[in-house]
C-alpha cells in the first residue's frame, strides 16, 4: 500500500492518508503574495482511526464513499491533511490553506461557463483550480503535478484525493512533470492554466514552451514577475532563497519577457489581464520587512501577474 492511496475494502471506498501529512508543514514554501501563518489546523480530539504500519508512514483508513461519509469523518480527514488551498467541502467544512483562493480566483478572469471544453491544470496541488473548472461546467479536467504529489515538494495527493472524493467531482489526475507535457503524453486541451508554477522551474522558456505545445486555445498564466520597468525581456534570478524564504524559487521573469516568450511559443494573442498593484505591495512589503525582515525594495519590485495567451486572438473571450 503506498501512501494516499484509494482502495476497495468490501462494499466500501477508503483513502489512505500518510499520517506524516499530519505532522509536515509546508516547509519553507510559501507564495509570496499570500499572508502567512493562515489556517494551521487546530487539535482535535477526534483522532483518525490509524489503519497500519509500513517503512515509517502511518496510515489513516478514511470512509469516503460520499454516501456514507459522515462530517466528522470528513473533518477528521481534512485535520490529517497538509492543505495548500483554502476550499470549502460539503458540510461547511473549509481546508485550513494558506493560498486564499476566494482572492486568486477572480485574479485568473476564468471564463465563467466552460461548457464541452477540456481544460488541464498544472501544478494542481489540491485541486481548488481544476474543480472550479469543472464546476463551470467543462466536460473533462485533468490535474496534473509532481513535485508536491510524489515529489520532493512540500505536501501530498492527500488534499486533492479526499476533495475529489467528499466534493464528487469527476476530475481525472495524472502525476507528470512539466517538463514531460506533450501531445503525445497527455493530448491536447481547449483550456490550459499554469499558476503558480513558472517561477518554481529552473527552466521557466522550455516549461512555456511544453504548456503551449498541449494548449488548444487559451493559456492562462500566473506567475511571480519582476524588472517591469526594464523595456528588454529580462528575468531576476533567485540563486538562494531570496524570493520569500523559498530556495524553490529561481525566476521571475518580466512582463515583456512573458508577453515575447508566449507569442514566441505560437499564441497570437498575449493580454495582462492582472497585475498586483503598487499599493498593495506596498502594504505587503512593509508587512514582511517589519514581520520577517525581508528587503522592503525587493518585496515592492516583485508582482503577481496573470496573462491570457490565445492561440486565436477572438477565441474564449469573456
Ligand atoms: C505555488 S503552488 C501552485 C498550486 C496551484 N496551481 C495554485 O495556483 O494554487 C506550485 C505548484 O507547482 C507544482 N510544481 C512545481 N514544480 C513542478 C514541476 N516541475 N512539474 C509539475 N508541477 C510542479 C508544485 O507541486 C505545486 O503544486
Amino acid at each position: 500500500m503506498t501512501p494516499e492511496q484509494q482502495d476497495s475494502c468490501g462494499q466500501r471506498r477508503y483513502l489512505f492518508v500518510s499520517s506524516i501529512d499530519a505532522s509536515r508543514g509546508l516547509g519553507g514554501h510559501h507564495d509570496p503574495a499570500l499572508p502567512r501563518g493562515l489556517g494551521r489546523r487546530g487539535s482535535t480530539d477526534r483522532a483518525p482511526r490509524i489503519e497500519s504500519s509500513q517503512q515509517n508512514h502511518r496510515y489513516l483508513a478514511i470512509d469516503v464513499d460520499s454516501a456514507a461519509m459522515q462530517s466528522t469523518e470528513l473533518q477528521d480527514a481534512v485535520d490529517a491533511i497538509s492543505w495548500y488551498h483554502k476550499m470549502e467541502l460539503p458540510g461547511g467544512i473549509l481546508t485550513p490553506g494558506e493560498s486564499d483562493t476566494a482572492r486568486g480566483l477572480p485574479r485568473l478572469r476564468l471564463p465563467e461557463r466552460l461548457d464541452g471544453l477540456s481544460v488541464l491544470d498544472i501544478g494542481a496541488w489540491d485541486g481548488f483550480y481544476s474543480f472550479e473548472a469543472k464546476r463551470r461546467g467543462a466536460a473533462r479536467v485533468l490535474a496534473t503535478d509532481s513535485y508536491s504529489w510524489t515529489g520532493p515538494g512540500w505536501g501530498s495527493k492527500a488534499g486533492f484525493l479526499l476533495a475529489r472524493r467528499a466534493l464528487g467531482l469527476d476530475v481525472e489526475d495524472l502525476d507528470i512533470d512539466v517538463m514531460e507535457l506533450a501531445p503525445d503524453r497527455v493530448g491536447t486541451f481547449d483550456v490550459v492554466l499554469l499558476l503558480g508554477v513558472l517561477y518554481h522551474l529552473k527552466d521557466p522558456i522550455t516549461a512555456i514552451e511544453r504548456a503551449a505545445s498541449v494548449t488548444n486555445h487559451l493559456l492562462i498564466v500566473e506567475t511571480v514577475t519582476n524588472l517591469s520597468w526594464s523595456p528588454f525581456p529580462a528575468a531576476r534570478l533567485f540563486v538562494g532563497s531570496e524570493l520569500n524564504n523559498d530556495d524553490s524559487n529561481w525566476w521571475a521573469l518580466n512582463p515583456t519577457a512573458l508577453h515575447s516568450l508566449l507569442k514566441r511559443a505560437g499564441f497570437q494573442d498575449v493580454q495582462t489581464v492582472y497585475r498586483t498593484q503598487l499599493a498593495r505591495r506596498v502594504a505587503r512589503a512593509l508587512d514582511q520587512s517589519i514581520r520577517h525582515q525581508r528587503s522592503f525594495w525587493s518585496q515592492v519590485r516583485g508582482a503577481r501577474i496573470v496573462l491570457h495567451a490565445r492561440k486565436e486572438p477572438q477565441i474564449l473571450r469573456s
